[in-house]
């Protein structure tokens, strides 16, 4: 008999109907004739109640079983008499399929976070960690629904690259090198000795790929794992982050905003509709404010607001601020929940930000100054997309890159896509993380990722 989920009996209607349910203790209780087990199968947030009577065969055992073990359950669903549960399960076998020891570490008590970390392997079998990950598995969905809706492809990026999309020098490398033995050429080290024949590093974001996809099929998105070796142990911050980054041809900076805007207001419309029960354990036990956060996004439009004009409100402010606010500078975390928490109460989209403290590939705008850039910031996070109109004309592209020191020979194929039918286009990148930061009120991104790659840490 194939096993029946636990979220599937709880959508049951039919009383007496023969089950097998296989999951994890959670806890287990005693009275004279009974034992009770709550049983989590990971399917969705709630147990299953199982009712063992004294007369199963193999009582003696099930009396031992232990927080932490794995059972297969048969029996038949029962009205629930209290408890608020619809279903309990009157067992006619259960199966021991293996017994955990008492150093099992999550017995029934509450768990720091910082301790959950240090044992990221087990934190998914307690309720908080289970729900986040099903938030983020109900979300990976959706943003492949959204796109594919508004007729989007997905294309599949390079994870292994030869360039420095955002220009940072923040990239892992990549190499087969050894390093107790390096070849040198010129007392420097010959990477035409190396894999690829050339430095390589992991990506840094999927863009100028995408970029080169959307001037082929219109409108594109990628969807998936890229590394930074920021050194800044925040928790916003990660080495290994998910990003969603669509890309347009045909398409301004306005438009670009527009579908940023959509794209939150479906994301979190969705999970409001589809991850009720998950959402309301962060609803009452992480983050109070979290409905109404969420209402912020979905029930009206953004703030779009030119970067100019954020500066003055910041040097307006008052407020003390740990980093100074100056035009030419970028906006700090602090300054950007400032804007979204205090001022507006809802997402704020900054644009036009100067060019020196953007990439190469934005594009410039008529004052000179100032480049067809924007970030979505939004309240508890700060910065959760950013994104551009990509400079399509190639003079000022090739010009954009001497500035920044990118060489046009490395670039050739990019700077290829501005000599042959260049177009507007635009787009952006949505990080993952923090996405799912903002939907369930967890302030540490280490959390919402199963296993988070920070300074130092490379465990599981
Ligand atoms: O603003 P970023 O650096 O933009 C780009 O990479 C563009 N090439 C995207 C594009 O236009 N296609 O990064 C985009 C988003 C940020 O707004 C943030 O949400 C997230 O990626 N992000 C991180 N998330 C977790 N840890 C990190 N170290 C992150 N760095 C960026
Ligand atoms: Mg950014």
């Amino acid at each position: 008999m194939k096993r029946t989920k636990i979220k599937e009996i709880l959508r049951s209607e039919n009383e007496k109907k023969q089950v097998m349910v296989k999951g994890w203790i959670r806890t287990k209780r005693e009275s004279k004739d009974f034992s009770f087990l709550e049983v989590n199968d990971g399917s969705c947030l709630k147990n299953i109640q199982i009712v063992a009577d004294t007369t199963l065969s193999n009582y003696s055992e099930i009396e031992k079983i232990t927080t932490g073990s794995a059972v297969s359950v048969s029996g038949k669903l029962v009205e629930s008499i209290g408890g608020g549960q619809k279903w309990e399960i009157k067992a006619e076998t259960i199966e021991i399929i293996s017994l955990a020891p008492e150093t099992f570490p999550l017995q029934k008590k509450r768990h720091t976070d910082e301790y959950l970390r240090t044992i990221a392997h087990l934190r998914p079998r307690t309720n908080k960690y289970s729900a986040v990950f099903r938030i983020r598995s109900e979300l990976s969905y959706a943003v492949h629904k959204f796109f594919r809706d508004q007729d989007f492809q997905y294309v599949h990026t390079p994870i292994l690259t030869s360039s420095d999309c955002e220009g940072a020098g923040e990239l892992f490398r990549v190499t087969t090198l050894d390093f107790n033995n390096l070849p040198k050429l010129d007392k420097k080290i010959d990477f035409r000795k190396d894999f690829f024949g050339k430095e390589a590093n992991l990506t840094v974001s999927g863009q100028l790929s995408a970029e080169m996809f959307a001037l082929a099929l219109g409108d594109v998105y990628t969807f998936g794992p890229t590394f930074r070796a920021e050194n800044s142990n925040t928790a916003r911050h990660v080495a290994e982050f998910w990003m969603i980054e669509p890309e347009m041809a045909f398409c301004d900076l306005n438009q670009n905003m527009a579908l940023a805007e959509t794209l939150l207001q479906y994301l979190v419309n969705h999970v409001l509709d589809n991850c009720d029960e998950d959402l309301t354990l962060f609803a009452n036990f992480v983050d109070k404010q979290l409905r109404s956060t969420l209402m912020s996004i979905v029930s009206s439009g953004f703030i779009k607001l030119p970067y100019t004009d954020a500066i003055e409100q910041l040097m307006k402010a008052k407020k003390s601020f740990e980093f100074p606010v100056e035009f030419g500078k970028d906006l700090q975390s602090e300054h950007e929940r400032y804007l979204t928490e205090e001022v507006f109460k809802k997402p704020v989209i900054i644009y036009n930000y100067p060019k020196n403290i953007k990439p190469f590939y934005m594009r410039l705008n008529d004052d000179n100054k100032t480049v067809a850039a924007m970030d979505v910031l939004v309240p508890r996070i700060g910065e959760i997309v950013g994104g551009s109109q990509r400079e399509e004309r190639l003079d000022v592209l090739e010009k954009r890159m001497e500035e920044n020191n990118l060489t046009k020979e490395e670039y050739w194929w990019y700077l290829d896509s501005r000599r042959f039918g260049s177009v507007p286009h635009s787009g952006f990148g949505l990080g993952f993380e923090r996405l799912i930061m903002l939907m369930t009120g967890i302030t540490n991104i280490r959390d919402v990722i199963p296993f988070p790659r920070t300074p130092k840490n490379i465990e599981f």
